[in-house]
């Protein structure tokens, strides 16, 4: 084999074979109860959208617009931009069809492929998975601290029961510009030791300073002032009752003062949920200069539908990164059922007994039996080592003879016992004999 002629997955993504199929499907089926269950819809938008939707939400001065956009021209000359995140696209649906008609607050979730250009490193891909809340058209405290503990449930669900809860507010325009000013004071004289995108962002958007990865910049982004301290009146009562609330349905949480996010458009409430694994880094008890596992992260965003052209509408929501979390469901071995668990193996012989099958594996499936074929095969002996192998209780064959009489031998697979039985009865019968309980092997 030439290694060098093999067509190779893109950087930084990677396929989800069938046996990796049931993590993902249980983490869909645990979204969309624990959606439904909370009176979320699901939405669908496009894979890609105009890139200024994202400019101007996301903003032109974060790393995903900046560095992590898979940009491209069509024919027609148009930008569109694979979507690194689904907020945007969610509240650019809410505007464009109307949802503000709908009785508020409207609650939606999605799930699908996001794509950033990044480094790919451990758990960082150039395309993943999310899910996400969004709750838009209230503003209610209230809302902040329900949509945590959604976030958690949806965590518990999945067996993901120690999972910790980082917390800030950000402020809205009437106070960050104060804060601004405190920060930029505080970097007056720092400038020159930092990164060259730091540099830039102290003139243009000096709150992502707090949010560079650098070494040296966090460093010092770990001494600059605080935010919650520059709050106004109505952002600091917000941000109290928030934590109030999250007292009330005992949730614990971290006040983290210089959590920010990478995208532009949150105001007041932010948050991040992180594996426990991270408490010693995020509590600075750690000499390791690993990232904390960012399991997912969201807040409010109220000024957003305005700034896509809408009306003003308070919203918040949250999303979690799915790769992250099966990771972690493996590391903690947490056990997911097979999705599919066959029960009847159909063994032919020679060529007529080969023909039948086809009908019998129609006839069985319609039945409403799961049953594995193994059509290619000829010798009896390999193909019920491949049923003994997948655990199946019966295996169904069809022989030269069998297949004149139109009727099959049932085989009980542990103890070998078999029975020749009719096609037009095989389906009741093993029905009847897979709702008995399976023989204790010995
Ligand atoms: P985000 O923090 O950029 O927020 O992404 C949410 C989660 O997606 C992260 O916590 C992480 O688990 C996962 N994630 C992000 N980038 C990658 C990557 N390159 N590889 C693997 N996983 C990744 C948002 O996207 C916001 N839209 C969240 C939100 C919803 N805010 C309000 N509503």
């Amino acid at each position: 084999m030439d290694k060098s002629k093999i067509i190779q997955a893109p950087k930084g993504t990677f396929d989800i074979l069938p046996t990796e199929q049931k993590y993902w499907e249980k983490v869909r089926r645990v979204v969309a109860l624990v959606g439904a269950q909370y009176g979320f819809e699901r939405i669908d938008t496009p894979i890609f959208e105009g890139t200024d939707l994202f400019e101007r939400s996301v903003g032109q001065e974060t790393d995903i617009v900046e560095k992590q956009m898979y940009t491209f021209k069509t024919k027609g000359k148009d930008s569109l931009t694979l979507r690194p995140e689904g907020t945007a696209s969610v509240v650019r649906s809410y505007i464009e069809n109307g949802l503000n008609s709908w009785p508020q607050p409207v609650r939606l979730y999605y799930v699908g492929p996001m794509f950033r250009y990044e480094q790919p490193q451990s758990e960082r891909y150039r395309q993943f998975h999310q899910f996400g809340f969004e709750l838009i058209g209230d503003s209610h405290p209230i809302y902040d601290a329900w949509l945590i503990n959604i976030a958690l449930v949806a965590l518990r669900e999945l067996g993901l029961h120690k999972t910790v809860v980082a917390i800030n507010s950000i402020g809205d325009a009437k106070c960050r510009p104060v804060y601004r000013k405190a920060l930029v004071a505080y970097y007056k004289n720092k400038v020159g030791q930092l990164c060259e995108d730091c540099k830039r962002r102290y003139k243009t958007n000096p709150l992502r300073l707090l949010d560079c990865k650098e070494h040296h910049c966090s460093e010092v982004a770990a001494k600059a002032p605080n935010l919650v301290d520059h709050l106004c009146e109505e952002c600091r009562n917000h941000f109290k009752s928030v934590l109030e609330y999250l007292d009330e349905q005992k949730i614990s949480y971290m006040l983290n003062p210089h959590l920010v996010r990478g995208l532009d458009y949150y105001t007041k409430t932010v948050f991040q949920l992180y594996a426990e694994e991270s408490l010693e880094i995020l509590s600075g008890n750690s000499n390791s200069h690993k990232n904390p596992l960012e399991l997912g992260g969201g807040g409010r965003y109220d000024m957003l539908a305005q700034q896509l052209g809408g009306k003003n509408t308070p919203a918040l929501g949250f999303a979690m990164g799915i790769e992250r979390i099966i990771s972690l469901m493996r590391k903690n071995n947490i056990k997911v059922s097979e999705l599919k668990k066959p029960e009847v193996f159909l063994v032919q012989l020679g060529e007529l007994g080969r023909k039948k099958s086809l009908t019998l594996f129609e006839k069985l499936r319609e039945g409403g039996i799961d049953v594995v074929e193994s059509f290619g095969r000829d010798n009896i002996k390999s193909q019920l080592r491949a049923a003994d192998k997948i655990k199946v209780r019966y295996a169904v064959i069809v022989g030269q003879k069998e297949a004149l009489e139109e009727a099959a031998i049932i085989r009980e697979m542990t103890s070998g016992t078999q029975e020749t039985i009719p096609f037009d009865k095989i389906v009741n019968e093993l029905k009847k004999r897979l709702r008995q309980a399976p023989p204790v092997s010995s």
